[in-house]
């Protein structure tokens, strides 16, 4: 029964998640990135699709097969994924920000090649803009959901952002713990609303996602008494 009740109450819905780690070229061979592995933002898209909604990814660099039923757009560095993103949020219901973004970027891209010499390299990083800050300065009916990888302070560090950022939910996770954050098949954490905390034990990623998309639907489902 549970199984049927739990069937497509998402359809109709149009969902943009974004997943996996920016890569920040440095010169042609090289890039600064990060140790997201993709694989909460596939999750979520995957379930996403199997409840109903039409999602679109816009994902980062992966190991990962895009879901069936799901469109997925490359990028590589943040600055494109500002800008695919801000492109379609306009149409979607709810944007999942699950990539790991980079806060900088080198300053200037090396035409060549950098070749060693026996002096430290210096690279200059400037900020990238801030694609969930950006979404929630311009928010109206939208559901906005982020993600809070933390290695202190977590569950403050996580309300600041949600409030910062204007946020209906974000999902924290503690990176220090060995069963959660990058790389793992499992997540460790806490969903965050503006009312209440709930918080996950160690769960594979597919059913903390399948939380998440609970709390998504509860959210709706307020919204549209
Ligand atoms: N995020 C984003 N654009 C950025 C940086 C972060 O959209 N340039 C999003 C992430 O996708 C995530 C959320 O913001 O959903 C929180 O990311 P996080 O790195 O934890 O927060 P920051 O605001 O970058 O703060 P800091 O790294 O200084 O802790
Ligand atoms: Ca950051």
């Amino acid at each position: 029964i549970k199984r049927l009740t739990k069937g497509l109450e998402l359809t109709d819905q149009r969902i943009l998640i974004t997943a996996g780690g920016t890569q920040e070229p440095i010169d042609p061979v090289r890039f600064i990135g990060n140790h997201s592995s993709g694989k909460m933002g596939y999750t979520v898209a995957k379930e996403a699709a199997r409840r109903g909604a039409e999602v679109t990814l816009v994902t980062a660099p992966t190991a990962l097969q895009t879901p069936v039923g799901v469109e997925s757009i490359q990028v590589q560095t943040a600055q494109q994924m500002y800008e695919r993103v801000m492109e379609l949020q306009a149409e979607q219901d709810i944007i999942i920000k699950a990539a790991a973004v980079a806060d900088y970027r080198p300053q200037k891209i090396a035409e060549n090649k950098i070749k060693k010499d026996d002096s430290d390299l210096v690279i200059k990083l400037e900020r990238n803009p801030d694609i969930l800050a950006e979404l929630g300065n311009r928010k109206e009916e939208k559901l906005l959901v982020g993600f809070a990888a933390e290695s202190e302070d977590l569950i403050a560090n996580a309300e600041e952002k949600l409030e910062r950022k204007n946020l209906d939910l974000i999902l924290a996770n503690d990176i220090t713990a060995d069963d959660a954050g990058f790389g793992t098949d499992t997540n460790r954490g806490i969903i965050i609303s503006r009312t209440d905390r709930e918080e996950l034990p160690t769960l594979p990623k597919e059913e903390v996602a399948s939380r998440l998309l609970d709390r998504i639907t509860n959210l709706l489902e307020r919204r549209g008494e």
